[in-house]
């Protein structure tokens, strides 16, 4: 960037006003670094718009002055796509938090990119609905970044992706053009479909400012299950049976010995049983009437369940759901984690689950694997501590054994930068070509997030 840092803070604050243009480094630091510890950066600037008029200004200005942007919600991203890695301004859009009202007869509301997970879900339930999409950072992460990496999580075996939800979006292109097509139609043949481009994209073709989202009927009644099995693959043929028989079920979960056994160390939590079990699968079955029939005859039909533990209140429930919803602060507290967010076919999981611990070994011998996930999608978390940051022999490998077992080497968490190397282990040169033609189409000066997604030409692996 050639611009005067001065000159740079002048012309934002013109757009957005001076308070919402930071530039000390103890103040923006939080904004530079990711959620993991992994991926630090440094920005000049840290720019917070209130309103998609002042995105568009900013888009604008950054593309005729050559300025390279970085977009940002809750900063809850696992792949450093939301961080300056480059020295680019930070576009933060916590301030777009309005949320409109619930459509009860459609279903759907509109809310702002800032508005938090938590809160859309509070809204929705307010008026007898609920959001489809629920993941344990859900207090910080935003509807912008869910959608621009198209997030995931613990429902989606019951209601889909984001990119299921999404109806209708709001954004500015890398262009400086703002679309809005906010109006929820369910039937809406009309051209290309925007909102499916821009999920998932990564803020690399347009800064969402605003979605319309379906929403999904309430279900009052929940049952939750936490099973333990001595054998990954019994396990995991466990969870097919569920998906397959019990249509109640909302979630689940899987995760180890060595997982559950951390998180009752650092949150000083009683372990589930009196002993260990290899694997533990956590499930949930909602409804608008009691599933607990439906699940304990699905469950009494598996085998090779060596114990199981029922909630049938709120409190018990949410404490079957730490075991699992804890992994990520637990294994955090351990080092700086390399988060390896793979999907792979039903048919590879457990072979997979039973070969990336050697692999990890090989590749940085003394290094720690955790593993858990939502296992009724088929996604699989690597968590590997005990490697330094850089070291990304550990991503090469591991990535490399999911994509050649058929997977992919993203499931939820987006490429950001942290994969971008190894995009073609799941994209063909056509696909990616198709990709970069798109990017220049709609951000033909590359001011959005320009680490993102592809990887630069010298670094990409063959
Ligand atoms: C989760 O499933 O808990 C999230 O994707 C976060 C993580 O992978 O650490
Ligand atoms: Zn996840």
């Amino acid at each position: 960037m050639t611009i005067a840092p001065s000159e740079l803070q002048t012309e934002l604050a013109a757009i957005v006003g001076a308070e919402h243009v930071l530039v000390e480094p103890d103040v923006i630091a939080g904004f530079c670094t990711d959620w993991t510890g992994r991926f630090v950066g440094h920005s000049p600037a840290v720019v917070r718009p209130g309103s998609t008029a002042q995105v568009a200004a900013i888009v604008a200005w950054c593309r005729r002055a050559g300025v390279a942007l970085v977009v940002q919600g809750g900063n809850t991203g696992l792949s450093g796509g939301a961080v300056p890695l480059r020295d680019e301004v930070v576009c933060s859009l916590r301030r777009l938090t309005t949320i409109g009202e619930v459509d009860r007869t459609s279903g759907q509301v509109t809310a702002g990119a800032g508005v938090t997970i938590a809160d859309l879900q509070g809204r929705a339930a307010s008026a007898g609905w609920a959001y489809g999409v629920d993941f344990a950072s859900r207090d910080s992460a935003t509807v912008g970044g869910s959608i621009a990496t198209n997030a995931g999580g613990l429902r989606v075996l019951r209601y889909g992706d984001t990119r299921a939800q999404v109806v209708g979006i709001e954004a500015v292109l890398g262009t400086g053009d703002v679309v809005s097509h906010l109006s929820g139609l369910t039937k809406d043949n009309t051209g290309y479909h925007l909102p499916s481009l821009l999920c998932g994209s990564e803020g690399t073709l347009g800064v969402i400012t605003a979605a319309r989202l379906r929403l999904v009927p309430e279900e009052s009644e929940r049952v939750v299950a936490l099973l333990a099995f001595d054998d990954v693959a019994a396990a995991l043929v466990a969870v097919g049976s569920l998906r397959s028989g019990l249509p109640s079920l909302s979630a689940a979960e899987l995760f180890f010995d060595e997982g559950v056994a951390l998180v009752c160390r650092v949150f000083g939590l009683r372990a589930p049983f009196s002993e260990p079990h290899r694997a533990y699968v956590l499930v949930e079955a909602t409804g608008a009437s009691d599933p607990s029939d439906a699940l304990s005859s699905a469950v009494d039909s598996l085998r090779g369940v060596t114990d199981a533990a029922v909630a049938t209140d709120a409190v018990r429930a949410a404490q079957l759901w730490r075991y699992r919803e804890a992994h990520t602060e637990a294994i955090a507290t351990v080092g700086t984690p390399h988060k390896l967010d793979v999907t792979l076919p039903p048919g590879a999981l457990a072979d997979f689950v039973a070969a990336v611990p050697a692999v990890v070994e090989g590749a940085c011998p003394g290094a720690q694997t955790w593993l858990f996930g939502h296992a009724g999608d088929g996604n699989v978390h690597v968590n590997v501590t005990g490697a330094s940051a850089e070291d990304d022999r550990i991503d090469e490998s591991v990535l490399r054994l999911a994509a050649g077992m058929g997977g992919s080497i993203s499931a939820e968490h987006g490429i950001g930068v942290a994969k971008a190397r190894w995009l073609s282990l799941c994209r063909s040169p056509a696909e990616i070509a198709a990709f970069r033609s798109i990017k220049r189409a709609l951000d033909p000066d590359g001011v959005l997030n320009p680490s993102v997604l592809f990887p630069p030409e010298d670094e990409a692996i063959s």
